[in-house]
């Protein structure tokens, strides 16, 4: 009888919360992961190449709540194409893009499946996870299943390139987050088969930004 009591109650609901993030009020709650600060450094690098852009759509890659891409192009007109396979992050994502004011369009699937062949942008942002499966403790407030990047942890970013080659304008820009300037030189391999370089690298507190463009 105690079973069926248990089993039956409803679920909680994930505790919300709202955190400024740049320019832009984030809601997120304790299903996704909580905004990084240090993130916002991929926002800001990725709004400085969009200032000297052409024009074009941008495409965010593992967006969660969205606040990256969102902190990207807010003020713009741009128009955001966010991709998670995670409903509720994308949920919170098409919160977080009406209250922005971003003109946002959340495909809710993995990045193989949800972009059309023929859809093309001038900026792709990633972020997916990187964490080596072995390692995940180490971050015991984070959902497993948005950290985890497989083995070597590079599983998910390894799609994040080969996607976002598969759709990137000829002159477009790449701004991918990965957990250290080590694990950038590991994806090299995959970098230089899509047709890409890596034109910078950015080490910072918390992780590290690769800026990839076309060969
Ligand atoms: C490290 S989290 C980043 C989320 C958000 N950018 C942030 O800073 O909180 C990685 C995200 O990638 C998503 N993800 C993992 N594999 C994916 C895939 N194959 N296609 C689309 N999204 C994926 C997860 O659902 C998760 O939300």
């Amino acid at each position: 009888m105690d079973e069926l009591e248990l089993d039956t109650a409803p679920a909680a609901p994930p505790a919300r919360a709202r955190l400024p993030f740049g320019p832009v009020d984030i809601v997120f709650d304790d299903s996704v992961l909580v905004p990084r600060p240090w993130t916002l450094a991929q926002s800001a690098w990725a709004r400085e190449l969009l200032d000297s852009a052409a024009a074009g759509d941008v495409l965010e890659l593992c967006s969660g709540a969205g606040h990256i891409g969102l902190a990207a192009v807010h003020s713009t007109d741009r128009h955001l194409v966010q991709v998670d396979r995670e409903p509720h992050a994308c949920e919170l994502a098409r919160e977080n893009a009406a209250a922005a004011g971003v003109d946002a369009d959340v495909r809710c699937g993995p990045m193989t499946k949800v972009l059309r062949d023929d859809e093309q942008f001038v900026l792709v942002i990633a972020d997916p996870p990187w964490v080596p499966s072995a390692g995940v403790q180490v971050f015991p407030a984070d959902p497993v299943w948005a950290i985890d990047g497989g083995d070597d942890g590079l599983d998910v970013a390894r799609d994040c390139v080969r996607v976002a080659a598969q759709h990137l304008e000829p002159e477009g820009f790449v701004v991918l987050q990965l957990g250290s300037v080590e694990q950038c030189a590991q994806v090299e391999d995959t970098v230089l088969e899509c047709g890409l370089v890596t034109a910078e690298v950015r080490d910072l507190a918390g992780g590290a930004l690769a800026l990839l463009r076309r060969r």
